[in-house]
């Protein structure tokens, strides 16, 4: 049977204290509600809505481009209130999955049972939780059947005392949806229409309600304060470390390791404390990365060594080339096999040919480098004129003298020398020497000042 997925977004949270509607503060990099929409995305349905209040301009804009249906709940009246929002939307023949925009680790797999168990009209997903406080209660009659859900503040003590509460997913038939929703009252303790009522009208019409639970109790926790959201960014980090581990990577200390985003790893690859991957990165085998690395979106061949405290972006870096420590590798920034990039060195739109080295205190921007070319510390590539950006050109096997500078656009020949302390503003032509710089002049007649007395 089809599926549409239904997800409630609207409220404001306002625990968190922030400008920004709850459901876009991020975990692991990717923001709550974009979470859930792929969760919902690899269910296959038919279509995904999204029901939206609170920061309206900011949710609509983080969709502007996709495929999910944005339905406004301008006040929220309740669960059922937004949910009902959707039923002009949705087809009652397709069976229906409501999910929580604040509820971000909920498993496929998790879903896909829940939806199994659907045949019948009715599934809910429940949990059994030692404190059980503020949720609602799963009411069942002797036989284990699930008569109603009755909210903490509706219920009675001896209800309170029920550990089996809602976790508010579940999955529905449209059409009954279509029946009960219209029929819901805000007769309760906080005037809401509450979603969790249509569990007494199946019940009432002799519908059974299926129920499955989570493998684990953090895939249904919601966060409500910014508490909750470190908590389950660290249960998530722990996860995505246990993974990569079985896979056979090394983690120095997987509770000091953080993966905002996608990798992929080869064999015996080492990833030291403090290390932070974002986006999609690639890990070839071999590869070691030092403490206190950031490396986002990047390619990374076989036996790379990435030094301590270095930053890439954006980059590709070939086989058997090193990096680091303290050095930043830009946007578009490719280094090929074999290069080394040193200490305090930065990068940018550069591309570092076969075995060259580039080993300290250098400015490389806007520039094509040749193989075996040697870079001499303290080189600036000076490709920015105040207004505009210009290139650089160094050919196979060119040394460049320390503390140069490379006044771009410049080309420097193959097998070419600049003399250290040079300031290069025309090319350098295949082979030669170029020194520009002032000379040298000995005074032997010179004497120090005095202290004046
Ligand atoms: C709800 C359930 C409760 C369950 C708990 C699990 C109801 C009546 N109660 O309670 O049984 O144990 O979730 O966390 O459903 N929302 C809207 N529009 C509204 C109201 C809420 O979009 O008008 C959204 C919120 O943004 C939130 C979610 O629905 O993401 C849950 O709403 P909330 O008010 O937190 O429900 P609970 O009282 O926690
Ligand atoms: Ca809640």
């Amino acid at each position: 049977m089809a599926l549409e997925v239904i997800i409630l977004a609207a409220g404001k949270g306002t625990r968190m204290k922030s400008a920004l509607p709850k459901v876009l503060h991020t975990l692991a990099g990717e923001t709550l509600i974009e979470r859930v929409v792929h969760t919902a995305q690899q269910l296959q349905p038919v279509k995904i809505h999204l029901v939206y209040g609170h920061g309206a301009e900011l949710i609509k804009k983080v969709f502007s481009t996709s495929s999910v249906n944005l339905v406004e709940q301008a006040e929220q009246k309740g669960t059922g209130h937004a949910v009902a929002q959707v039923l002009p939307h949705i087809d009652t023949n397709n069976q229906i999955v409501v999910l929580y925009g604040d509820v971000p680790l909920l498993t496929v797999d998790t879903l896909k049972n829940l939806i199994s168990k659907a045949e019948q009209g009715f599934s809910l997903l429940t949990v059994n939780l030692e404190h059980p406080q503020g949720y609602g209660r799963i009411i069942r009659d002797i036989d284990g059947h699930i008569k109603a859900i009755v909210e903490h503040k509706d219920a009675t003590e001896i209800q309170q005392h029920i550990k089996e509460v809602n976790t508010g997913v579940m999955c529905v038939k449209g059409a009954l949806l279509a029946k009960w929703l219209p029929a819901l009252s805000a007769d309760n303790s906080q005037g809401e229409y509450y979603l969790t009522d249509i569990v007494a009208m199946a019940s009432n019409e002799d519908i059974p309600i299926a129920s499955d639970q989570p493998k684990q109790i953090f895939e249904v926790e919601g966060i409500n304060d910014r508490h909750q959201l470190a908590k389950l960014e660290r249960i998530y980090q722990h996860h995505q470390a246990a993974k990569l581990m079985v896979a056979g990577v090394t983690l120095m200390d997987p509770a000091r390791f953080d993966l905002r985003g996608k990798l992929s790893t080869g064999t015996d690859v080492c990833i030291d404390i403090n290390v932070i991957i974002e986006g999609h990165v690639t890990l070839g085998n071999g590869v070691s990365i030092g403490p206190n690395c950031v490396i986002k979106n990047a390619t990374i061949g076989n036996n790379v060594h990435i030094y301590a405290n270095s930053l890439i972006e954006d980059s590709v870096i070939e086989a058997e080339c090193t990096v680091g420590p303290f050095a930043r590798l830009r946007p578009k920034t490719h280094l090929k096999p074999g290069a080394k990039v040193g200490n305090f060195v930065e990068v940018k739109k550069s591309t570092i040919g076969v075995g060259s080295k580039v080993n300290h205190l250098s400015y490389i921007g806007d520039t094509t480098i040749g193989s075996h070319a040697n870079i001499g510390a303290g080189t600036i590539t000076c490709n920015y004129d105040g207004v505009n950006k210009f290139q650089t050109e160094i050919a196979d096997g060119a040394f460049i003298g320390s503390n140069s500078s490379l006044i771009a656009p410049v080309k420097i020949g193959k097998n070419a020398t600049v003399g250290a302390g040079s300031a290069i503003n025309k090319d350098v032509p295949d082979g030669t020497l170029s020194v520009a710089r002032g000379k040298q002049v000995n005074i032997d007649t010179w004497q120090r000042p005095v202290k004046k007395p």
